[in-house]
C-alpha cells in the first residue's frame, strides 16, 4: 500500500490514521480472514453504522445510503482537504482529494472510474467528486464561471439522458465520460464530455413501471402555455403514444421545477435563446412523430401499402421541423433501395412504416442528444492553448445481468469487462512499480486475467462483435438465428462461451440454457444473452428516404443531425454498425484511460427497494461478485498487504519500544527496524523498502495495532496520572495561596474592627471622664459663684440695713433738730410778740408791704441798667424778667427801648442815604415775595452808574448825547428777537427817557421817552429778563417792545418805576410779574415763557426761540 501524496502538516496537528476508531475494517485489505462472508459482513457492519465508504487499498467502495447523510458538508470538505488518503476514515472526498492533489502537485493526469449497477449511486458519486474538486480548486471570477458551466452541464444531460426505471428514479440511460481540464495551478479551464450508447429504444417504448426520458415530462409540465402553443403541444401526457402513463409522475420528482432548472442550466452553459427553442421543437417533434399512425391500403399486387391515418399530427410535426408534408408522407410509404447505380422503390407495409417511424424517432432523439453534448463541449472547452492537466470522470453502467439480456446488456458488459481489464492491468502495474521503486523483490501474483473474455467479444477475426457485423453485412437472409449458428460454430471451443447448440456437446443437456441464447462467463459471472434483436439493433437502420426527408427540413438543426441525407453526398457504403461504433469508442476510452492514473469508485446498492437502512445480503453478494471485489482484494494483498512510510510507521508505533519512545534520534528506517526487532515480529512478515515498510499479513499489523492500543491506554493513564497530579498540585497551591491571602485580609479586617471598637470605647470613656470632670469643676464654680453672690447679697442686705438704720437715725436727728428749731421759733416768736406787742401800730403791715415793693422795683431797674442790650436796631436780645408780676412792664419797656434806638439810628442818616433807602424800600414793595431774585439784591447797594459814564472818556460822546443827568448806566443784554441770543447794549436812564447804545462805539441805538413806556414785565424766577412794553402807536414803538436782561434787574426796575411814573406824570408804571407774558415784536406778538430748567444749563438763564409765537427761557432752578 502506498503512502500517497505529501501534504505537510503543521507540528501541532494531531496525526490520525484510518486505523483509528474503525468500524469493522476501513480497508478490506486488512480483512482477516478474507472470504466472501467476512467481506459482506464487514460491509454490513459499516453500513449499519452509516459508514457507507470502505477502501480496498486505494479503491473506494460506496454503498448507496438512499438518504442524505451529514457527511457532504463544507466542513467535511475542509476536513479532508490536503490530508493523506489513509489518514481519515474512508470517504469519497479522500479519493477526490488524492486525485486532485496528485494532478496538481505531481502533474499526473487522473481518471476516476465509477462503476456499479443501476441505482448504486454512480451519478451521485461523480457529482460529489466534481463538487469536491470545485470546492477545493482555485477561485476567481473566470474560474467560478468555468466551474459553474461544468457543474450545470449535469442537469441538462440528465434531463435528456436520464429516465425513471424500476431500479432508479433518475437512471442515467447513457454512459458519460467527462474530462475536466486544469491549468498548472490546478484551476479548471474547461472540459470535454463523451457520451456512450444512449438507450434510444426508450424513446418509443418503455418497460412496465418505467418512463420515457425526463425532458418529455418536464416540458409538458413546466413550459408556459405560450411555449406549449408555439410547440403545438398539449399538457396532457395521455395525448402522446410515446409517453407511458402508468408511471408518468414520480414521487419526489417535480418535473415543472426541474424544467426551470434545466432552462437555467442551459442559459448558464451558454445556449442561445433560439438554440433552446430549436431543441424543444425537436423534442416536440418526437412526441408528434409518436402520434402518427398508419393504416393499410390494399394494392393490386395483393400487398398492403401503409397510409398515414390521421394527418393532423404529421402536419404539425412537419410544421415544427419545416418539412414538406408530402415528402415525409411518401417516406413513410415507400423505400428506395439503391444498388449498383439503380434505384428501386418498394412500398412499405404498416409494420414497416411503424418500424420506420420509430427508427426515425429514436435517431432524431439520440442525434439531438449527441448534438447537445457537442454543443455543451463547445461552451465548456478550455480556451487556453497551453498543456492541460486532465481529470477524467467516468460514470458508466456497470455489469447488467437481467433475466432477459439483449444486445445492450451485451455491449455494456463488454465495456465493463474492458474496464476490469484495465483495472487489473493498472493496479498490477502500479503495484509492480511500487515494488521496483522500493527495491522489494516482485513475487508473481496469481490473478484471473479477463483478456480472454475481452478477446472473445472484440477479436477482429472471430470475436462475437466481428461476427455480428459480418452477419449484418452478409447478403442473403440474415436473422438472429443465423447469427447464433455462426457463433455456435466459431466460438464452440472457447472456454467462456456456452451455447446449447454449440459444437461443444457438453451443454446439450443444460436446460438453464435456452435454444435462442448464448452464455458468456464474464469475470464477474455468467450472463445469458437472448440473440433476438441483435442483428437489427446492430444494424440500427434508418431508411435513406427518411434521412433525406429530414435533411430537406428548414429547421436549423436538422441538416446537422442528418448529414447523410444530403443528396450530394450519397454514400452507398453502409453506415458503421452500432457494435462497431461502440467497440471503437470503448477502444478510444481505454486508450485514454491507460494514459492516466486510475482511481476507482465501486458503487453498491444495498437493496432494490430504494430504501434506507435495508441491507439485502444476496443482492450485495451478487454485486460484490460481478464487480470482482474479492479479486480486487486478492490482487491488492498478493504480496504485502500493508505498507507505510517509515516516518509515519515510526510515529504510530514508537511507543511499543523503549528505544524509540518518546523520540528516536536516528533515521526513521533504523527506528522501525529497532522497533520491529524489539516487538519480535517474524522476519518473513515484513520487508524493508526504500521509504516504506511492507507488512505481509494484516494479522501482523493488527497485532501491532492491538499492542499500540494497549500501550496508548497505559500512556493515557500515565498522562492522566501526571495531569491529575499536576492539576491537584496546581489546585492545592492555588488554594493555599488564596487561603493565605484570605487569612491576611481577614486578620486585617478583624484587627481593624477591634481597633475601631477600642478607639470608640476609649472615646466614650474619655468623654465620660471629661464630662464628669467638667461637671465637677462646674459644680465647684457654681458653688463659688453662689457663695460670692450670697456674700454680696448678705453684705448688701447688711449695708442696706446699716444705711437704713443710719438714715433713720439721721432723719430722727434732723426731725428732732427741725422740731427743736420750730419749737424754738415758735418760742422765739412768742417771746418776740410778747416783747414787742406793746410797740406795734394798727397799719404797720401796709407800710411794710409798700416798702418791700419799692425795694424790689429799685433793685429791678438798677439791675436793668447793667443788662441793657446794644444800640443796633437789629439786635433782638432783651434780659429775662425777674418776677412774674413785672411781665407787662418788662415787654413795654422793651418796645419803648427799640423805638428809641431806631429813632437814634435814623437820626444819623444823610440825604443821599435816605434816598437810597427809599429806593430799597420801594424795591421791597415791588418785589418782596414776588420774585425769586429779590432776596439776593437786598444786600447789594444800588450803585446807579455802573459805567462811571462821566469819568470814563470812552463814553464822552454818549454822555454828551444825553441831556439830563444819568440815573442809571449799565450794560444789559438785548435779546435777539429771531433766535433768543443776547447782544450787549449800554442802558442809560435819565429822568425823561432811557437810551440803548452800542457797547463798543457808544452810539445811541434807541432813545425812548419814558412816557412811551407803558409797562414792564418780569418773571417770578431768579433770572434777569425783563420786557419793556411801549405805548402802541408811539414813535418809539415802531420796532416793537424790548426784551432785555440785566444783572442788576431789581435796581433797574425800581429806578424805572420811580422815574417813569414821575416823568409820565402818573401814579406808577405797571410792573407785571408773571412767568408768561406777551411781547410785541414788529407786528407779531410773541409769548415769552419761563420754565425751570435743570442745573445743566449752567447758572445763567438761556433763551431759545421755539417757534413764531414762543420764546422759551429756561431758568436754572435755584439751588
Ligand atoms: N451518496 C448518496 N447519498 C444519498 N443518496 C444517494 C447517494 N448515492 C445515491 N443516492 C440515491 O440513489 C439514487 C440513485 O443514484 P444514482 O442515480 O447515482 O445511481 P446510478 O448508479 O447512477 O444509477 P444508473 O446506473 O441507473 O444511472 C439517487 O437518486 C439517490 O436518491
Ligand atoms: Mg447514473
Amino acid at each position: 500500500m502506498t503512502e500517497r501524496g505529501g501534504a505537510t502538516h503543521s507540528k501541532m496537528e494531531v496525526k490520525t490514521s484510518l486505523l483509528d476508531n474503525m468500524i469493522g475494517v476501513g480497508d478490506m485489505v486488512l480483512l482477516e480472514p478474507l472470504n466472501e462472508n467476512s467481506f459482506i459482513e464487514n460491509l454490513r457492519k459499516r453500513f449499519d453504522h452509516n459508514e457507507i465508504y470502505t477502501y480496498i487499498g486505494s479503491v473506494v467502495i460506496s454503498m448507496n445510503p438512499y438518504r442524505s447523510l451529514p457527511i457532504f458538508t463544507p466542513e467535511k470538505v475542509e476536513e479532508y482537504r490536503n490530508r493523506n488518503f489513509y489518514e481519515l476514515s474512508p470517504h469519497i472526498y479522500a479519493l477526490a482529494d488524492e486525485a486532485y492533489r496528485s494532478l496538481r502537485d505531481q502533474d499526473k493526469d487522473q481518471c476516476i472510474l465509477i462503476t456499479g449497477e443501476s441505482g448504486a449511486g454512480k451519478t451521485e458519486a461523480s457529482k460529489l467528486v466534481m463538487s469536491y474538486v470545485a470546492a477545493v480548486c482555485g477561485k476567481g471570477q473566470e474560474v467560478n464561471k468555468v466551474k459553474e458551466q461544468l457543474l450545470q452541464s449535469n442537469p441538462v444531460l440528465e434531463a435528456f439522458g436520464n429516465a425513471k426505471t424500476v431500479r432508479n428514479d433518475n437512471s442515467s440511460r447513457f454512459g458519460k465520460y467527462m474530462d475536466i481540464e486544469f491549468d498548472f495551478k490546478g484551476d479548471p479551464l474547461g472540459g470535454v464530455i463523451s457520451n456512450y450508447l444512449l438507450e434510444k429504444s426508450r424513446v418509443c417504448k418503455q418497460p412496465r413501471g418505467e418512463r420515457n426520458f425526463h425532458i418529455f415530462y418536464q416540458l409538458l409540465s413546466g413550459a408556459s402555455n405560450d411555449t406549449l402553443t408555439k410547440l403545438k403541444l398539449d399538457r396532457d401526457f395521455s395525448k402522446y403514444n410515446y409517453l407511458s402513463l402508468d408511471s408518468a409522475t414520480v414521487n419526489g420528482l417535480d418535473d415543472a421545477a426541474s424544467f426551470r432548472t434545466v432552462w437555467n442550466a442551459m442559459q448558464i452553459v451558454g445556449f442561445m435563446e433560439d438554440e433552446v427553442q430549436s431543441v424543444l421543437e425537436l423534442v416536440a417533434a418526437v412526441l408528434k412523430l409518436g402520434n402518427i399512425e398508419f393504416k393499410p391500403e390494399s394494392r393490386v399486387n395483393g400487398f398492403d401499402e401503409s397510409r398515414v391515418k390521421d394527418k393532423n399530427d404529421l402536419k404539425e410535426m412537419c410544421e415544427l421541423l419545416g418539412i414538406e408534408q408530402s415528402v415525409l408522407e411518401r417516406a413513410f410509404s415507400y423505400r428506395t433501395v439503391e444498388a449498383k447505380m439503380e434505384k428501386v422503390s418498394t412500398t412499405l407495409n404498416v409494420a414497416q412504416a411503424y418500424y420506420a417511424r420509430d427508427a426515425l424517432a429514436k435517431n432524431l432523439y439520440s442525434r439531438l442528444f449527441s448534438w447537445l453534448v457537442t454543443r455543451i463541449n463547445e461552451s465548456i472547452k478550455a480556451q487556453a492553448k497551453t498543456r492541460h492537466k486532465v481529470m477524467g470522470v467516468l460514470d458508466i453502467y456497470g455489469f447488467e445481468i437481467f433475466e432477459d439480456n439483449s444486445f445492450e446488456q451485451f455491449i455494456i458488459n463488454y465495456c465493463n469487462e474492458k474496464l476490469q481489464q484495465i483495472f487489473i492491468e493498472l493496479t498490477l502495474r502500479e503495484e509492480q512499480e511500487e515494488y521496483i521503486r522500493e527495491g522489494i523483490e516482485w513475487t508473481n501474483i496469481e490473478y484471473f486475467n479477463n483478456a480472454i473474455i475481452c478477446d472473445l467479444i472484440e477479436n477482429n477475426q472471430n470475436g462475437i462483435l466481428a461476427m455480428l457485423d459480418e452477419e449484418c453485412l452478409r447478403p442473403g437472409t440474415v436473422t438472429d438465428d443465423t447469427f447464433l449458428d455462426k457463433l455456435n460454430t466459431i466460438c464452440a471451443e472457447h472456454q467462456h462461451f456456452e451455447s446449447r447448440l454449440s459444437k461443444n456437446s457438453k451443454f446439450l443437456t443444460d436446460h438453464s440454457l435456452p435454444h435462442s441464447c448464448f452464455r458468456i462467463q464474464h469475470y464477474a459471472g455468467k450472463v445469458l444473452y437472448r440473440v433476438e434483436g441483435f442483428v437489427d439493433k446492430n444494424n440500427d437502420l434508418l431508411y435513406r428516404d427518411l434521412s433525406q426527408a429530414m435533411y430537406k427540413a428548414t429547421h436549423s438543426l436538422m441538416k446537422q443531425l442528418f448529414p447523410e441525407g444530403n443528396p450530394a453526398k450519397v454514400n452507398l457504403k453502409r453506415p458503421p454498425t452500432a457494435g462497431f461504433q461502440f467497440k471503437a469508442s470503448v477502444g478510444g476510452l481505454m486508450r485514454n484511460l491507460q494514459t492516466k492514473n486510475p482511481n476507482y469508485i465501486r458503487c453498491i446498492k444495498p437493496n432494490d427497494k430504494k430504501a434506507a437502512h435495508i441491507f439485502t445480503e444476496s443482492l450485495v453478494c451478487h454485486q460484490v461478485r460481478y464487480l470482482g471485489l474479492m479479486e480486487n482484494v486478492r490482487v491488492r494483498r498478493a504480496g504485502y498487504a500493508f505498507r507505510q512510510s517509515y516516518e509515519s510507521s515510526l510515529e504510530r508505533y514508537k511507543m511499543l519500544c523503549k528505544q524509540t519512545w518518546p523520540h528516536w534520534r536516528g533515521a526513521a528506517r533504523d527506528g522501525v527496524e529497532v522497533l520491529l526487532t524489539d516487538c519480535s515480529v517474524p522476519a518473513e512478515e515484513f520487508a524493508y523498502g526504500r521509504s516504506k515498510i511492507f507488512i505481509r499479513n494484516p494479522r501482523t499489523l493488527f497485532t501491532l495495532e492491538e499492542r499500540r492500543r494497549a500501550c496508548l491506554e497505559d500512556l493515557a493513564t500515565l498522562i492522566q496520572k501526571i495531569y491529575r497530579g499536576w492539576r491537584c498540585r496546581t489546585q492545592f497551591l492555588l488554594l493555599k495561596k488564596s487561603q493565605v491571602v484570605v487569612a491576611a485580609w481577614y486578620r486585617r479586617y478583624a484587627q481593624q474592627k477591634k481597633y475601631q471598637k477600642i478607639k470608640s470605647a476609649t472615646l466614650v470613656m474619655q468623654s465620660f471622664i471629661r464630662g464628669w470632670k467638667a461637671r465637677k469643676i462646674l459644680r465647684q464654680l457654681k458653688y463659688e459663684k453662689r457663695c460670692k453672690e450670697a456674700v454680696t447679697t448678705i453684705a448688701a442686705y447688711w449695708h442696706g440695713t446699716q444705711a437704713r438704720r443710719e438714715l433713720r437715725r439721721l432723719k430722727e436727728v434732723a426731725r428732732r433738730k427741725h422740731a427743736v428749731a420750730v419749737i424754738w421759733a415758735y418760742w422765739q416768736g412768742l417771746q418776740v410778740r410778747r416783747e414787742y406787742r406793746k410797740f406795734f401800730r394798727a397799719n404797720a403791715g401796709k407800710k411794710i408791704y409798700n416798702f418791700t415793693i419799692q425795694r424790689i422795683m429799685q433793685k429791678y431797674f438798677l439791675g436793668l441798667k447793667t443788662t441793657m442790650p446794644s444800640m443796633s436796631p437789629i439786635d433782638n436780645t432783651w434780659p429775662a424778667r425777674p418776677y412774674m408780676f413785672l411781665e407787662g412792664a418788662h415787654s413795654e419797656l422793651r418796645r419803648i427801648f427799640h423805638f428809641w434806638r431806631c429813632k437814634k439810628y435814623q437820626g444819623q442818616f444823610t440825604e443821599e442815604k435816605k434816598a437810597v433807602y427809599e429806593e430799597k424800600l420801594e424795591a421791597s414793595e415791588i418785589f418782596k415775595d414776588k420774585k425769586a431774585l429779590y432776596p439776593s439784591s437786598v444786600s447789594q447797594p444800588f450803585k446807579g452808574d455802573y459805567l462811571e459814564i462821566q469819568k470814563n472818556p470812552k463814553y464822552q460822546k454818549l454822555n454828551s448825547a444825553v441831556e439830563d443827568k444819568v440815573l442809571l448806566a449799565d450794560v444789559v443784554n438785548k435779546i435777539n428777537r429771531a433766535n433768543g441770543k443776547g447782544a450787549p447794549r449800554l442802558f442809560l436812564l435819565t429822568k425823561n427817557n432811557f437810551v440803548l447804545a452800542d457797547q463798543k462805539t457808544g452810539q445811541v441805538k434807541a432813545s425812548v421817552p419814558l412816557p412811551d413806556l407803558t409797562s414792564v414785565s418780569v418773571s417770578t424766577q431768579s433770572d434777569g429778563f425783563f420786557a419793556l412794553k411801549l405805548k402802541e402807536g408811539s414813535a418809539s414803538a415802531a420796532k416793537g417792545d424790548f426784551l432785555l436782561s440785566s444783572e442788576h434787574l431789581i435796581e433797574l426796575i425800581t429806578k424805572l418805576h420811580r422815574t417813569g411814573a414821575t416823568a409820565a406824570d402818573r401814579d406808577q408804571i405797571n410792573i407785571d410779574i408773571s412767568d408768561e407774558f406777551l411781547v410785541q415784536f414788529n407786528q407779531d406778538k410773541v409769548c415769552v415763557k419761563f420754565i425751570q430748567g435743570g442745573p445743566k444749563n449752567g447758572n445763567s438763564a438761556a433763551c431759545k426761540r421755539k417757534n413764531n409765537r414762543l420764546l422759551e427761557v429756561s431758568v436754572p432752578s435755584s439751588p
